[in-house]
């Protein structure tokens, strides 16, 4: 009997239980414990930045470093349409307004399509760009890495510069993903904007079963967001704030499973390369499909692989998904699209073209570090069967 395969899972098979134990045996289970402070150590050193913060989840994370970029409800915030609904929601919740782009072919933001939004929908006016359709400011943008690929920060930072934009990273996705080459060599993904954002959900290359990282290269920044995820209080004895914080704060238990995760890290992203080549190998003699590739000049951590179903495909989107359940493979159709949710119908969307056509032909199939070849065999033998 076929045992399931499911589309992306924690791996729990290092020091996980030893440190999770121990912040039990300790008794330190909420934020105040020891783990807390070592892992944001480490993600810092990991990532070469001076700090980093730990939240409750990414979307926390992001919530907090909109904040931080003194977005408000007048404000409007340049996002992508295609991605996860969490990226953009936090927008919402300060009551600023989304503005929708388009994607190019990493699936990540369009820089010349951000760029052509700046030049001809808006005008800066006393170094604010204004959009001229609403009157607002646009005052930042949050750029997502998504699968684990890298955003083209090259160009998103310069025009982020050029029109006084503030980059908020969404690397929830992407940690380990770095430059090779180019002006940001050895850069890591979400270290180069504002502010940047990694999650440690269930279904991310690392897992604290919910957790988040806020990372900067400004120290004061770094201090500020401490403060806001940690109540904002001013006077420890008395009880005394002075902003409207939040309970954002990584729990010792979390941060205890974050510790054990990120030893094999390394270990994982090797994995999820190795698995992507076989994959990539198995699908090159299937006709009428491509596998998404991830950008050469980047070390990519290869979180999520993409099929593209091309419109010779014999099979629907949404049949390949079913007959892959049939099989007790779990993948999936890739996120809809953001501006056409519910909640998001009646804002603005921007020369949206590439997502659309990227959302109707990808499916993400198993990608867990778990994953063995002869599991990746039968997500191959199955789409042999539906290619014809
Ligand atoms: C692109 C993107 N943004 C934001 C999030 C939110 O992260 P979290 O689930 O940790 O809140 C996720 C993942 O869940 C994501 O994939």
């Amino acid at each position: 009997m076929n045992q399931n395969i499911p589309l992306s899972v924690p791996n729990l098979k290092g020091n996980e239980l030893t440190y999770v134990s121990n912040a039990v045996q300790t008794e330190w289970v909420s934020t105040g414990g020891p783990y807390v402070n070592e892992f944001e150590k480490v993600i810092a050193e990991y990532a070469h930045v001076p700090g980093a913060v730990s939240c409750q989840n990414g979307t926390s994370g992001i919530h907090t470093a909109l904040l931080l970029a003194g977005v408000t409800a007048a404000d409007e915030v340049l996002v992508p349409t295609l991605t996860f609904i969490a990226a953009v929601n936090p927008v919402r919740y300060i009551g600023a307004e989304p503005v929708f782009l388009d994607c190019d072919d990493t699936l990540c933001m369009d820089a010349d399509k951000l760029k052509s939004f700046c030049t001809t929908q808006c005008s800066m006016q006393a170094g604010r760009l204004i959009d001229n359709a609403s009157g607002r400011h646009v005052k930042a943008l949050v750029v997502v890495h998504v699968f684990g690929n890298m955003a083209n920060l090259e160009k998103i930072l310069e025009i982020a510069q050029t029109f006084n934009l503030k980059v908020i990273e969404d690397a929830t996705e992407a940690i380990g993903t770095y430059y090779l080459a180019g002006p940001y060599i050895g850069h890591h993904a979400g270290t180069l904007g504002f502010m940047g954002i990694y999650s440690f959900n269930g279904n991310k290359i690392i897992t604290t079963g919910g957790g988040g990282m806020i990372v900067s290269s400004d120290v004061e920044l770094l201090r500020h967001a401490k403060h806001l995820t940690t109540q904002a209080k001013s006077d420890e004895v008395n009880f005394l704030h002075d902003e409207v914080g939040f309970n954002y704060r990584m729990t010792n238990l979390q941060a205890a499973l974050g510790l054990a995760q990120m030893e094999q890290l390394e270990a994982f992203i090797t994995k999820k390369q190795e698995n992507y080549q076989y994959y990539k190998e198995c699908l090159a003699d299937i006709p009428n499909l491509r596998f998404l590739q991830f950008r050469s000049d980047v070390r990519s951590n290869h979180w999520f692989y993409s099929i593209y179903l091309e419109d010779g495909f014999p099979v629907s989107r949404d049949q390949v998904v079913a007959e892959f359940s049939k099989h007790k493979i779990q993948t999936r159709p890739i996120w809809g699209l953001i501006h056409e949710q519910i909640p998001y119908k009646g804002f603005r969307a921007f020369q949206i073209e590439k997502a659309i056509d990227y959302q109707r032909h990808i499916v993400n199939v198993p990608c867990s570090t778990n994953l063995e070849k002869q599991d990746i065999d039968r997500v191959i033998a199955c789409l042999k069967a539906m290619a014809g």
